[in-house]
């Protein structure tokens, strides 16, 4: 039996946190072995909003790396960079031409990067979830996983196969192939370690906010240190009074593998200071190989590019079939 397809990927816009970890990558590589991946450094995705050249090619080899070092495995998985397959634009164009303008204008993350670039607000910023929808339904992907704040793009998605099959297609012989969102409940959205009310996030302008992948030991320490907490006594779950608390306690529960009962047993009685060291102890040690792995693995740049190239090319061949059908379809001349 042919296993399910799974695209995903992540912006190359600074370090991955451990947001991004826990909502996304750490699901990826626990469920790999089930299907057939492909997971991209979505770096066209990285410019609707302003980018900084000089460092984006670093960036998209960091993701990279960190994809590996986190436990993809080549033997199940795809790797490749979005900008190398010239499909995704041009399906992103064949798709802006069948999507209504309000779609985009509600999308949550429109509105909310929008507010931040004010008058320069880019088309592409606008269009981002098109080029998304690209991204997954060139590879008639079964299963995108992703953190809770992908959901909308998702269904953005899904809206689009049905209008497009409508159009241009029959229900007997459809063109594009319907995904499914694959929101897994734990770690869907680990929230800012300085204010639980907001999630974890590559853009929050404060890096304090966050615990990045390759934050030194020592950082990793510091930054726990100065989480946000309460002057309440003992530590509990699910407190909508205390987000701050369901919030480390859940990256705790999480890192640590423990159930819930099991975290309450043991810290139910706790104040801060006795929670923190063994909060900060858990991440670094889950940490540790990934950082380890991830050091050998940029020590070796000719072994990376060969990872990426080899991807590149088998991700064109699937990306150039459905490019293909999807011009048919449309009533393109042969090219
Ligand atoms: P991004 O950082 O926007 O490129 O997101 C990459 C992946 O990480 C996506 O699947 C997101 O849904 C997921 N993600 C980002 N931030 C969080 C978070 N705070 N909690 C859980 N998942 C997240
Ligand atoms: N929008 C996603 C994010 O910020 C990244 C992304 C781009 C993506 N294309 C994708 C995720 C395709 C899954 C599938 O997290």
């Amino acid at each position: 039996m042919n296993k399910k397809r799974v695209l995903s990927g992540v912006q190359p816009t600074g370090n991955l946190h451990l947001g991004n970890y826990l909502g996304a990558i750490r699901n990826w590589v626990e469920s790999q072995e089930e299907y057939d991946n492909f997971f991209c450094v979505v770096d066209l995705h990285a410019i609707t909003v302003p980018h900084d050249p000089t460092t984006l090619a670093e960036d998209t080899y960091t993701i990279a790396a960190l994809y590996l070092a986190c436990g993809i495995s080549l033997e199940y998985s795809t790797i490749f960079v979005q900008s190398q397959i010239s499909a995704h634009c041009e399906l992103a164009w064949l798709l802006n031409c069948i999507t209504p303008l309000n779609w985009l204008e509600r999308m949550i993350q429109f509105k909310e990067k929008a507010i931040k670039q004010g008058e320069n607000v880019s088309v592409g910023l606008l269009d981002y979830p098109v080029l998304m929808a690209a991204d997954i339904l060139l590879y008639e992907a079964d299963l995108v996983p992703v953190g809770e704040d992908q959901k909308q793009h998702l269904e953005l998605t899904r809206d689009l196969v049905v209008r497009f099959n409508d159009k241009f297609a029959t229900p007997e012989a459809p063109v594009l192939k319907m995904p499914n969102p694959l929101i897994r409940e734990e770690g869907a959205r680990i929230m800012s370690i300085t204010d639980g009310t907001k999630k974890m996030s590559k853009s929050d302008p404060s890096d304090w906010s966050r615990i990045n992948l390759l934050d030194s030991p020592e950082l990793i320490e510091k930054k726990i240190k100065k989480a946000k907490t309460d002057p309440i006594k003992g530590l509990w779950f699910d407190d909508p009074e205390r987000p701050e608390c369901d919030n480390l306690l859940t990256l705790y529960r999480i890192l640590s593998q423990k159930s819930k009962t099991e975290v309450i047993n043991e810290c139910q009685d706790m104040g801060w200071g006795q929670f923190k060291p063994l909060l900060i102890e858990t991440i670094i040690e889950t940490l540790r190989p990934i950082q380890s792995k991830y050091y050998s693995i940029r020590a070796e740049q000719t072994y990376l590019d060969n990872i990426l190239k080899q991807g590149a090319t088998k991700a064109s061949t699937v990306a150039n079939q459905t490019l293909t059908k999807v011009k048919n379809a449309l009533g393109y001349l042969p090219s």
